[in-house]
């Protein structure tokens, strides 16, 4: 591991009830060179629930504080993480690959989030309604929706959590933690800057271990009342399943298969720009990554010109060396199927136009890849690649680019570029998709709502809406009152 300018930032325990615990057992490892850079707990069953009852019993005392209180409690770790961000960016690139100034952005990225909860907190309003009764008042309460677990992915390992958590924590919940297998550091250093921040003992808690295990806990306790989840739809379905027993709320925030549309009226340079964004941010490990270019025809071949320049240029290594642009995959599973993808595609007639290999450079690294003559019946038209493999299609017409875009049972992200006005509203407006990027490849902001409709999950993380998903509504019917209006007189 490197040298931090705060080595206690390295944790290499559980945060459990206020204190680190375990003993560090599982490697972590840098996907960059295979070295291991550290070690954390491998816990079961026992430590999760040991960490939701102490959730459980952290809740009454951080629920019962005013809305100022826990903000100010928000906005001091939002202040820690951006005072540690070099720190906790360079954890970050050793365990997950993403270069040094790309994981500082996801830094950013997390502290915006915090930022903005803490901020929020104080506007979580309950309401006073017209009653049916003269005698009687219609009250309805908002209140914190309880113990919340949160099973956060390895392709943002800060901003994922703290997307999930800084909005349950400003509503009032108290948290659980599961930070995926390969990217525990980041989290338990977060964990670290929550401390200091002054939350109290138990209502921040991460625990490391075994995912079926620990899963298993987190969605079958009775006092966990609502789970969240960013992963994969085979995942979520799991987990929803497994919740049903105790009628737990899912928040899900899955798997996207993201066409990215060029019609005719595009202009292609700012699509190219676009493209660039939403195909190679995270090595094309994200979940609002591009998966397909429907291209116009008409365009098609001055398109995939202009695309060839930038991709050629991007730069595969290390994440600490300077000028990186791309990292590893995260698993030789990754780079597997990206590889089986491409296989399938070319032996059902695609051709490749940049890349399409490992690279020299380790096993995890793999070569920018282009390939035109995409067809729906392609493995990589069905299934997200999840990496960087940049499938291009051709369409005749808007309808049929349309359908196309719409054709998986997901429906997360999507992006589209063109200039015609009414075309704009009209393709904005058919797209099933939670998210649409029009004349943009960037859409991620704290200020907006994350999430899919279809199979890409339920809910939705960041803007005001994100809070509200860890309240639940209380209706209270104060009757006995005295009879209607006030007399006067
Ligand atoms: C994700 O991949 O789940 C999140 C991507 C983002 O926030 O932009």
């Amino acid at each position: 591991m490197r040298v931090l300018a705060d080595p206690s930032l390295f944790r290499q325990q559980a945060f459990l009830d206020g204190r680190f615990v375990g003993e560090p057992s599982f490697e972590v490892v840098n996907p960059a060179d295979g070295t291991v850079i550290g070690r954390v707990p491998h816990l079961g069953a026992e430590a999760a629930t040991a960490a939701v009852d102490a959730a459980s019993a952290a809740f009454p005392g951080w629920a019962g504080k005013t809305a100022q209180e826990r903000s100010d409690v928000l906005r001091a770790w939002r202040d820690l993480i951006l005072e540690n961000r070099i720190d906790l960016a360079t954890i970050l690139t050793s365990e997950q690959g993403k270069p040094l100034l790309e994981a500082l952005g996801e830094i950013a990225y997390a502290a915006s989030y915090v930022e903005f909860y803490a901020e929020e907190a104080k506007r979580v309003a309950g309401e006073l309604l017209p009653s049916h009764r003269a005698d009687a008042r219609i009250m309805v309460l908002r209140q914190p929706i309880g113990v919340v677990a949160a099973i956060t992915p390895w392709n943002f390992p800060a901003a994922m959590i703290t997307r999930k958590i800084a909005p349950a924590l400003a509503a009032g919940c108290t948290v659980v933690v599961k930070p995926a297998p390969e990217t525990p550091l980041t989290a338990l250093a977060l964990a670290e800057l929550a401390r200091r921040a002054g939350f109290p003992a138990g209502a921040v808690n991460v625990i490391t271990g075994d995912p079926i295990e620990i899963g298993g806990v987190l969605t079958s306790h009775e006092k966990v009342r609502l789970v969240g989840f960013t992963g994969s739809t085979d995942v979520g379905k799991i987990l929803m399943r497994q919740s049903a027993g105790t009628v737990k709320k899912v928040a899900l925030e899955l798997g996207g298969n993201a066409p990215f549309i060029v019609f005719d009226d595009a202009d292609l340079d700012a699509a190219v720009e676009g493209a660039m964004v939403s195909k190679f941010r995270n090595m094309g490990q994200t979940c609002v990554c591009t998966n397909r270019f429907l291209v116009d025809t008409s365009v098609h071949d001055a398109f995939v010109e202009k695309l060839k320049a930038p991709v050629g240029e991007l730069r595969l290594g290390d994440g600490f060396s300077a000028g990186v642009t791309q990292g590893p995959l995260i698993t030789r599973r990754a780079v597997a199927k990206v590889e089986e993808h491409l296989a399938d595609a070319l032996a059902r007639g695609a051709q490749i136009v940049l890349g399409g290999r490992r690279s020299p450079l380790g096993e995890l690294f793999y070569e920018p890849t282009i390939v035109t003559g995409a067809t729906a019946l392609m493995r990589l038209a069905r299934e997200e690649t999840f990496g960087p493999l940049a499938a291009i299609y051709r369409f005749e017409t808007e309808d049929e680019a349309v359908e196309a875009a719409n054709g998986p049972e997901t429906g997360l992200a999507a992006y589209f570029y063109a200039r015609d006005y009414a075309r704009i509203i009209r393709v904005m407006e058919r797209l099933e998709f939670g998210m649409v990027g029009v004349n943009t490849g960037l859409i991620s902001t704290e200020l907006a709502p994350f999430g899919g409709i279809k199979q890409s999950g339920n809910s939705r993380e960041g803007s005001s809406h994100g809070i509200i998903e860890f309240t639940e509504l209380k209706y209270v019917c104060l009757g006995g009152l005295a009879n209607g209006w006030p007399a006067h007189g």
